[in-house]
């Protein structure tokens, strides 16, 4: 079947990627294995540049003005558990927001996809 949709529309369009990036934030900050990672951060902020990197990559038309993916998380030495921890947030939050099992899968292959360009890991 053709997909006629483009994923940011599957996600609540504007709304929707609005909503779901603050809750992937509040998840990660009080996640027990990832939390410690953001004591740093504004959530606010951080809130922002989470909503604009998904709308940029979903289709949406925010500009993303952060970092990239390697320049923000260099030297961080992310683990294969963390960044689970930190994609079960995400698929948590997309599931309480009533997003469609393929997009989910969707999501979850491109926040894969991530670890296979070495990344995080
Ligand atoms: C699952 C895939 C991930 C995506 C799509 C992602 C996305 C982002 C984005 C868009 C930013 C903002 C960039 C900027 O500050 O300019 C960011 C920052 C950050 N990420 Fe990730 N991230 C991911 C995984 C992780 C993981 C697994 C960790 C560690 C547990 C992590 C820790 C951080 C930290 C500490 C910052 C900086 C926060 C700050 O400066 O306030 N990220 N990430």
């Amino acid at each position: 079947m053709t997909q006629t949709t483009t994923l940011f529309q599957r996600l609540g369009g504007t709304a929707g990627v609005t909503a779901i990036a603050s809750d992937v934030v509040d998840a990660h900050l009080v996640n027990p294995l990832i939390k410690q990672r953001f004591l740093e951060s504004d959530p606010a902020a951080l809130k922002d540049l989470v909503r604009d990197f998904v709308s940029a990559g979903t289709g949406g038309q925010a500009q993303y003005g952060g970092r990239d993916m390697r320049a923000a998380h260099l030297g961080l030495n992310i683990n294969e558990r963390e960044l689970v921890a930190a994609i079960d947030d995400i698929l948590g939050v997309l599931d309480r927001h009533g997003v469609d099992s393929g997009s989910r899968a969707e999501m979850l292959a491109i926040l894969y996809s991530f670890q296979d360009e070495e990344l995080f890991l």
